[in-house]
């Protein structure tokens, strides 16, 4: 992943974002440390803005779609209230077991489950609506993530959908994947049930809201 801001401008916002816990360090840590793709951990500046937009939208129920090492469900655990529940999703145990044990080590991650297995299977199992929704798994089934959570927002629930300006490949698709996910940023612009903002956080991440 390449940055799309300049790294400057990057390392100052990092600088000027309030720093991890001590065991989030520890996380991103052996991520890089024992990962094949470390990159796709969120971070300090993409970590601190998925709290602060479930803290700010008072959120009860999270769903995640794509824990890997659980940097981003630990985030988001943190600012919900004590019977706040979060629903994690992935389909690589390696990936699972790391994020479990650091689960257990939390004080918040008694509010969150890891479900393993192919996310939109695990989704159809989950019952009821979701305050905020955070997309961060395959590109392929990014739009059909969107299509099966759409419904089962609450009135005033946010989805949060990651990596949608992939290294600013989206501009001139090189590839596939890219253009699956060009395409859906360019349905979310023309989609009347929403209204969207796609912020140049990090890699790209587009806030929705249903109208
Ligand atoms: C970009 S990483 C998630 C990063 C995470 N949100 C964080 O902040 O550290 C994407 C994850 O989605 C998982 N994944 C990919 N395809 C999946 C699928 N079809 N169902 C469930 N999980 C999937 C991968 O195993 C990987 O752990």
């Amino acid at each position: 992943m390449s940055l799309i801001v300049d790294e400057p401008i990057e390392e100052y916002a990092e600088r000027h974002t309030t720093a991890p816990e001590a065991l989030l360090e520890e996380l991103a840590a052996e991520t890089k440390a024992t990962m094949a793709s470390p990159q796709m951990l969120t971070g300090r500046i993409e970590g601190r803005l998925l709290e602060l937009l479930v803290a700010g939208t008072g959120a009860r129920r999270v769903l995640e779609i794509g824990t890997f090492t659980g940097y981003s469900a630990l985030s988001m655990a943190a600012a919900l209230p004590p019977d706040g529940r979060i629903d994690t999703l992935d389909n690589e145990p390696k990936h699972a077991e790391v994020a479990q044990r650091y689960f257990d080590r939390s004080p918040d991650g008694g509010k969150i489950t890891l479900h393993l297995g192919p996310a939109l299977e695990t989704i159809e199992t989950l019952e009821g609506e979701f305050d905020f929704v955070f997309i961060d798994a395959d590109k392929e089934n990014y739009d059909a993530y969107f299509e099966a959570v759409l419904p089962r927002l609450s009135e005033r629930g946010l989805i949060a959908i990651d990596n949608t300006l992939w290294s600013g490949r989206v501009l001139d698709p090189p590839d596939e994947t890219t253009k699956t996910i060009a395409t859906l940023n360019d349905k979310l612009a023309a989609d009347e049930r929403v209204a969207v903002v796609q912020l140049t956080v990090r890699d790209g991440v587009t806030l929705i809201r249903r109208r």
